[in-house]
């Protein structure tokens, strides 16, 4: 079977080494990969966002499958092409994917069938969002409508603050046409829990809970990143927890998405807050969160191939999936800089003990060694009995993997172990 992988990060890299596992995915493509994909598929030098040059590169080579893995391709409509041209696929039409695309269409859709999450206000200019202002409560939380890399979100503690997020979004146009409309909303507290969950539109399996570590230093303090390390299970995730999220979140969201007529097919990423008045939704996404995927994907006991085409076919409630009973820990291995400005091209070296559990995020091939080439540039995941074990063999193992200007945090995973306490 030939399948083939748009998108070249690290939950990409976990993705295809989970599909690697059947023995039927006996060629992988990954468009377009990286330096360190490029050791378990076919990297091919094609963008995620290039539609056309997917859909030529699928026919030329007759792909049997494709799993559309990132935010971008989906909201662009990549699954719609790939099915016109008759390949199956994981992930959610773009009519669907919108649920990530859209803020304003998910508060709406929220507010319209009764799901919990914070209030909030739509405004489609910057005059009359800067007004509201001037009377709303601080904090608050600005968030431009469509995707902005994920750097669209301002938790503004003071007044100011959220004006210069406005103003930002609206005026200067940080991030284009996805600043065309903002919500500004109320701001909640409480820790944060991901969930993923398979779904083919009325059935919806819930993945292993999982704690993403959003800012760049120790103690959750620095500028934002694309995340910085995460385990999984969370332990604010309490089975009740669990239980009231199904009825009141994950099973309404589907059933509304299938009442407006955008059923929802592929991994649907619940980013929740538990507050004190019950777990709210923070945002949704149309597909696997990074790195939520390099510490869940490596606990799921069930073939990950057959669990995805399950989804396609719509007959996910004839599957079983099972996830060990185990706890994982992934820590980030990122460029000394980053989020800001880092060096790039310098050789890393990863001992083959610890090549399994690394999925590489930015690296390139060089004169045939491979080099970093983003801020990201790898994961180290380790999956052990208890969490602490996990927390400390990840230490390890990341340890080993060596690049000049290395830089990681040392503190993955300590919020975990003090809430298991
Ligand atoms: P995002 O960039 O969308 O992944 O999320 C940014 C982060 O902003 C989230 O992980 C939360 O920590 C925070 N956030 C988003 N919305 C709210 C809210 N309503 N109240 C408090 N924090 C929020
Ligand atoms: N880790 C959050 C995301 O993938 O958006």
């Amino acid at each position: 079977m030939k399948i083939m992988v748009i998108g070249g990060g690290g939950r990409e890299h976990a993705i295809i080494k989970k599909l690697k596992e059947n023995p039927a995915a006996q060629e992988i493509y990954a468009l377009p990969g990286n330096g360190g994909i490029a050791a378990d598929a076919t990297c091919v030098d094609i963008g995620a966002k290039d539609l056309d040059g997917i859909v030529r590169f699928a026919k030329e080579t007759g792909i049997d499958y494709a799993v559309v893995a990132p935010d971008d391709p989906l909201v662009l409509g990549c699954v719609d092409r790939l099915e016109e041209i008759g390949v199956p696929c994981f992930g959610p039409r773009k009519n669907a994917a919108i649920i990530e695309g859209s803020k304003v269409f998910s508060k709406d859709l929220m507010k319209k069938y009764g799901i919990p999450t914070a209030a909030y206000e739509v405004f489609t200019s910057a005059e009359a969002a800067l007004a509201y202002l001037e009377t709303a409560p601080m904090p608050t939380v600005v968030k431009a409508d469509g995707l902005a890399l994920g750097k669209g979100v301002t938790v503004a503690m003071t007044r100011e603050e959220a004006r210069g997020a406005v103003r930002e979004i609206m005026e200067d146009r940080k991030f284009g046409a996805s600043g065309e409309r903002i919500v500004i909303e109320e701001y909640l507290e409480g820790p944060e829990v991901s969930v993923l969950s398979f779904t083919d539109g009325t059935t919806l399996i819930p993945m292993i809970s999982s704690m993403d570590h959003k800012r760049a230093g120790d103690g959750d303090t620095g500028p934002n990143t694309g995340g910085m390390g995460t385990v999984a299970p969370n332990p604010y995730y309490t089975e009740e927890t669990a239980k009231e999220c199904m009825e009141r979140i994950f099973l309404p969201t589907i059933r509304a998405m299938k009442a407006e007529g955008r059923e929802f097919r592929g991994c649907l990423y619940f980013g929740l807050m538990i507050t004190r008045d019950g777990p709210k939704v923070i945002e949704y996404n149309c597909r696997f969160g990074d790195p939520e995927t390099q510490v869940v994907l490596p606990l799921l006991e069930s073939d990950l191939l057959t669990v995805m085409q399950a989804v396609t076919a719509g007959k996910l409630a004839e599957c079983e999936v099972k996830f060990r009973e185990a706890h994982a820990c992934c820590v980030v291995l990122a460029s000394a800089g980053y989020p800001g400005s880092y060096g790039k091209g310098y050789e890393i070296t990863i001992p083959e003990s610890v090549r399994p559990n690394v999925y590489v995020a930015g690296a390139a091939l060089k004169d045939g060694k491979t080099v970093t080439s983003g801020g990201r540039v790898l994961g180290v995941t380790a999956v052990e009995k208890t969490l602490p074990e996990a927390v400390k063999s990840a230490y390890a193992l990341a340890e080993q993997v060596t690049f000049e200007n290395r830089y990681y945090r040392k503190d993955i995973g300590a919020r975990a172990l003090k809430a298991l306490n």
